[in-house]
């Protein structure tokens, strides 16, 4: 985009200011937005009342939670470009991660029609569903369901923490892969906060992603023997408790001497009372690796120590994969195209988060923008990105979007 009054700055903090009430909760200062919940309904209705008065087309729900808004008769061939991210959180996470890719998207297409350019290929904005996996557990819950990776009939029967299934939630059972609209598009593009320290480190307000870490979760379920606190002898237990920590340490261990990452970030204790030694502890164990071999010897790592613990405790110990997502890497061409349209020495980046790109780009070509964060955190209130930044990353967008779609 040429230097003109384009004010990219202005409409940033505006539509911003829109929504950064949406979900907030006044404690924390960090956001509540769980898939199919109110606050996300209430973001996806400004989404399609901001997209519809900026030209969109039409705002179409894809039957998997996602919704898409098309400038331009919805396509018909395979050359869609698609530009989007997710508006859900993880509990008390900040605001950037997911929703600034959005308002990004937005904004470059807003910007190239005020400019008064055409678009050679059709160009539409998604909003993904459920991203963090935050209430049905499962991760790029829609954008898998849309790329046919997770199964309609398994994903119906999930469950958020009150026992209300995914079906209920959406009002009916998701439509699952859709091919044919999976095969309109030629490329998709996700601008997204970075989750760490490299481009403050860097001094570079965005940085182009070049993959992402292969991932996953995994549950340990615990076992043990409930009895009193008071009564039975140190030697006499059966404290599952004991393992959850004792695998804790380990996986903090088994990462640390492989480069990796391992985080036993939530946890379940029943009963859950102060004099009792419980009976069950459910964790969750989050893996990444640079490489899939890393990974793999990660996980079966942490899981034989873990059973070793088990046994001497009189506990047990049972490993369920709920989710894996394998090493992706971007596509050459898209992020060729944005380094040529980014300044010279642009940082390119891999990440070890978790994305709606990297499981579009099993199918279709793919890349990723990343925003300065000052702060490096994420999943947090902490999370940060300054107004400048954003507003930078928008014009990069509309640079590429220009480039790739517009005469
Ligand atoms: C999602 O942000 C993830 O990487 O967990
Ligand atoms: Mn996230
Ligand atoms: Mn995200
Ligand atoms: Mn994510």
């Amino acid at each position: 985009m040429s230097p003109n009054p384009i004010p990219v700055h202005t409409w940033f903090t505006r539509l911003w200011a829109e929504i950064a009430p949406i979900g907030r909760d006044p404690g924390t200062g960090g956001y509540l937005r769980y898939g199919f919940a109110e606050p996300v309904r209430e973001l996806e209705r400004w989404f399609q009342r901001v997209a519809e008065a900026d030209g969109a087309h039409t705002v179409e729900p894809d039957g998997n939670g996602n919704l898409v808004a098309w400038y331009g008769p919805p396509p018909e061939r395979g050359d869609a470009v698609l530009l989007g991210s997710h508006f859900d959180s993880v509990p008390h996470g900040g605001g950037y991660d997911g929703p600034l890719g959005i308002v990004s998207a937005l904004l470059a297409v807003r910007a190239l029609r005020a400019e008064g350019r055409e678009f050679r290929r059709p160009v539409g904005v998604v909003a993904f569903a459920e991203e963090e996996g935050s209430r049905f557990g499962v991760p790029c819950l829609g954008s898998r369901l849309l790329t046919g990776a997770l199964d309609p009939e398994r994903a119906a029967a999930l469950t958020d923490r009150q026992g209300v299934s995914l079906a209920e939630a959406m009002g009916g059972r998701p439509a699952g892969a859709r091919p044919e609209l999976l095969g309109r598009i030629g490329a998709f593009v996700e601008l997204h906060v970075e989750q760490g320290r490299a481009l403050v480190d860097l001094g570079a307000p965005v940085g182009v992603a070049s993959g992402i870490w292969p991932h996953g979760r995994w549950r340990l379920d615990f076992a043990g023997e409930a009895n009193h606190a008071g009564t039975t002898r140190m030697a006499d237990r059966h404290d599952p408790m004991l393992t959850y920590a004792f695998t804790v340490l380990a996986a903090n261990k088994e990462a640390r001497l492989r480069g990796a990452h391992a985080t036993i970030g939530r946890v379940e204790v029943e009963p859950n009372a102060t004099n009792a030694i419980p009976a069950r502890v459910r964790g969750w164990l989050d893996a990444r690796a640079a490489d899939t071999g890393t990974l793999e010897a990660l996980v079966e790592g942490v899981r034989a120590k873990a059973a070793d613990r088990a046994t001497r405790d009189g506990t047990t110990l049972e490993v369920t994969r709920e989710s894996l997502s394998p090493l992706v890497e971007f596509d050459g061409g898209l992020v060729k195209a944005f380094r040529q349209v980014l300044a010279e020495g642009v940082p390119v980046l891999p990440t070890a988060a978790g994305h709606d790109a990297g499981i579009l780009a099993e199918h279709v070509p793919t890349a990723m923008l990343f925003v300065r964060n000052p702060t490096g955190v994420s999943h947090s209130p902490a999370e940060a990105a300054g107004d400048d930044d954003c507003a930078e990353g928008v014009r990069r967008l509309a640079d590429l979007l220009a480039q790739l779609a517009a005469g």
